[in-house]
Formats: C-alpha cells, structure tokens, sequence
C-alpha cells in the first residue's frame, strides 16, 4: 500500500489506516474467506440470466429502494430456514451483511455512543465503529472462546452500549452461542439504559448469524426470537452458506421499529436492480443453493478429526469445536511461517484470530485433501 500524501486532508483518525481484507491471491486453493466452494448450478445460472435480463431494459430507472420483493422473498426463506414468521416489514437487505452492520452502527451508534463486542472475533467491527466514530468495546470470550457471561453482563451494565455484538457461529473461533445465553443478554439488556441516549433507550443485542446455516442440524436460530424481543436484531447473508458472496447480499431479521430505524440511514437506491434480480432468483432455489452444506459440514468434522490427530514438534495440535464451515487450529510459536509456507504451495488459509491459531475454511474434498497434504510437509519441514 502507497501511503496517502500528507497534502491529502485524510481523517486524522485514518492516518496509517489500511483499507481492511484477506489477501486475493491467484492460487490453486483458497480456503480464507469462507466461502461456499462449489459454484452455482446451471440452472441458478440461467434463472439468474433470466431475471437479469428482464430487468435490464428498466436500468435506466432507479431500482425498488425498499426492494419490497426481495424482503419477501427472505422472509419467505427464514419461515423454511428457521420456522420464523415475519412479515417483509421485518427484513431488510443490503450490499452484504457488512453494509447491514454498517447501517446498524449508522442508525444507533456514533459520537458519545458505545458498542460491545466479545473477542476474539470478526475484525471488521472495530472498522464500523471507527468508520461511524463509535466507541467500541470488548469484553473477553472464556479459553473455549465461549462467551464469559459475567464479564459480559458487567460490562453492559458498566456501559450502558447502544449496542451489543454477538456473533453465532463465531468468526473465527466458529463457536455458536447457546440460545439461553443469547435470552439472558436480551432479558439483562431489557433493564439497562444506553449512555448518551433519552432516558427510555435499551440496547439492542445485534446476533451476527453469517455462518448460521451450518449449525447442527435442530439448533435453532435467533431469528425465532424476534416476536418475543423488539431489540433484537439479527443480521444474515447469502455470501457463505448459500454460495452467494460475489452478489453482495446481506440482510437483517428484526422488529419493524429497528428496521424503520436502519431505513434512515441507507444510501437511497444502495440496493441495484441488477442484485436484487439475481438474489430473487437465488432464492427460488434455495435447495440447490444450499444443497452442499451438509458435504461442507462433513468435511468440517472430519477435517477437525484429522487435525486433531496432527501434530506439531511434538505436541498435538489444538482444534476448536465449530458450528460453521471454517475450523481455528493452532498453536504455532511462528504461525505466519505456516501460513507463508501454505502459501507458497498453493494453498490460501488465514492467519487470524488469538495468538498462535490459524483458520481453514471448508473447500471442495479435492480442495481439502490438497490442504492436509500440503499441512503435513510443512509442519514436518517447519
Ligand atoms: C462474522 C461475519 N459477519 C459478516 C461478514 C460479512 O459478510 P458479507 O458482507 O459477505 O455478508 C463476514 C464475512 O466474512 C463474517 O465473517
């Protein structure tokens, strides 16, 4: 990266500041950003070449700024996804979940507000917070990288956040949240008030759920609680488990008053005609869309089973338990020595997460055999 000249009035809270992602290498194998490996079936492919081209003659006109099918559409989806009823008034969809939790700090964080977090997490949400000049704050997962109740407590009853960010599966620890935790945060956060709002003001508990689809089978999803509790809000996407990263579709489950609230602060139109064609399209065939997700949760078990059984100088790796299609290993006194010598041989993982860990994300069964060949070599040559 090119520093920015110093004649260039940038933010000065930005000065040093690196545009935020995983390296876009050309390499064989890319298993570091959680994708859905597989590609769509050709007749996504032409379904989505339909609805394109049936838009395509309107795109001189602005597109559906409340995209009123498309909400319908996932509110269609979340009712066979998660049993959970909510009317189109209830979601809201945006360019990738990012955009959705950007919206999110836009509409209830800002200047004199505070947003907990529970690290080790997803490292885009100190950027939100910056990018909206909210104080972001952290309280610190268990050695499970289970969420630490207590100090989580403490600390919204400390803080008084206008939000509270938890993640389920967790990125990149892939530790799902227990539903009775994730009540207990609603019940607590129903009694707190927000510092630097009105007097009536409660925080919002924000559950991230971009890898929820992977969950085990029968576990339910936050979405089902959301005609029980107004302040929350549920944040999805069709990048990972529905194979749809390069459409950049995101979206939210929450009550209508959340959702009127994010309509505030969105970019008239952000939402292209183009997107919202295709992700229809998408939608109508969610089985196929979805149809590897049992393969890539078989291959999260057995690749966290074969891990497990790896050992490094000696000592045999440590493997978190995940509920998503990525697994955190380590440890590694060096692990960017790791991480550069998969690299160098053509497999893409992630150095990311607590000191020490690495994350692989689930590929094809060719893509992950490649990976623990090439794993073995190097923790034997390193
Ligand atoms: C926990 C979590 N949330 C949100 C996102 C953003 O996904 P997208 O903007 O593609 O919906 C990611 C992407 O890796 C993620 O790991």
């Amino acid at each position: 990266m090119s520093a920015i000249p110093a004649d260039l009035p940038l933010r000065s809270d930005l000065v040093g500041e690196e545009p935020y992602g995983a390296p876009q290498l050309d390499v064989p194998v890319c298993l570091n950003v959680n994708e859905n490996p597989y590609p769509l079936d050709p007749e996504v492919v032409e379904a989505i070449c339909r609805r394109v081209r049936k838009v395509a003659p309107g795109l001189n006109r602005y597109p559906d700024r409340e995209h009123e099918d498309l909400r319908r559409a996932l509110a269609d989806y979340l009712k066979g996804e998660s049993r959970a009823c909510l009317g189109p008034e209830q979601v809201w969809a945006a360019n990738g979940s990012n955009e959705i939790m950007l919206q999110l700090f836009q509409a209830f964080g800002g200047p004199g507000r505070t947003v907990l977090g529970c690290d080790p997490t997803y490292s885009m949400y100190p950027e939100y917070a910056r990018d909206t000049f909210t104080n972001w704050e952290l309280a610190h997962r268990l050695s499970d990288f289970s969420l630490d109740m207590d100090t989580t407590i403490e600390r919204i009853k400390a803080l008084g956040p206008a939000m509270v960010l938890v993640t389920s599966p967790n990125n990149p620890t892939g530790t799902p949240l227990p539903m009775e935790n994730l009540t207990r945060l609603l019940e607590v956060c129903s009694q707190i008030r927000v510092a630097g709002a009105g007097p009536q003001a409660r925080p919002i508990v924000v559950v991230d759920e971009a890898y929820i689809e992977f969950r085990d089978p029968g576990t339910p999803s936050a979405v089902s609680l959301i005609g029980r509790y107004d302040h929350l809000a549920v944040s999805r996407t069709m990048s990972k488990a529905f194979a749809f990263a390069g459409a950049r579709v995101g979206y939210l489950a929450a009550s209508r008053e959340i959702i009127d609230a994010v309509r505030i602060v969105r970019m008239p139109y952000h939402l292209s005609a183009l997107t919202q064609a295709a992700a229809l399209a998408a939608l109508e065939h969610t089985d196929l869309q979805l149809a590897r997700v049992d393969q890539l949760r078989r291959a999260r078990r057995a690749t966290a089973e074969w891990l497990a059984g790896q050992e490094y100088h000696g000592r045999p790796l440590t493997v978190v338990p995940s509920a998503s299609n990525f697994i955190l290993f380590g440890t590694f006194p060096d692990r960017d020595a790791i991480f550069e010598a998969m690299k160098d041989q053509g497999v893409l993982i992630r150095a990311v997460g607590p000191e020490g860990y690495l994350r692989v994300c689930m590929g094809t069964d060719a893509e992950m055999e490649r990976f623990r060949q090439t794993l073995v070599g190097v923790l034997e040559g390193s």
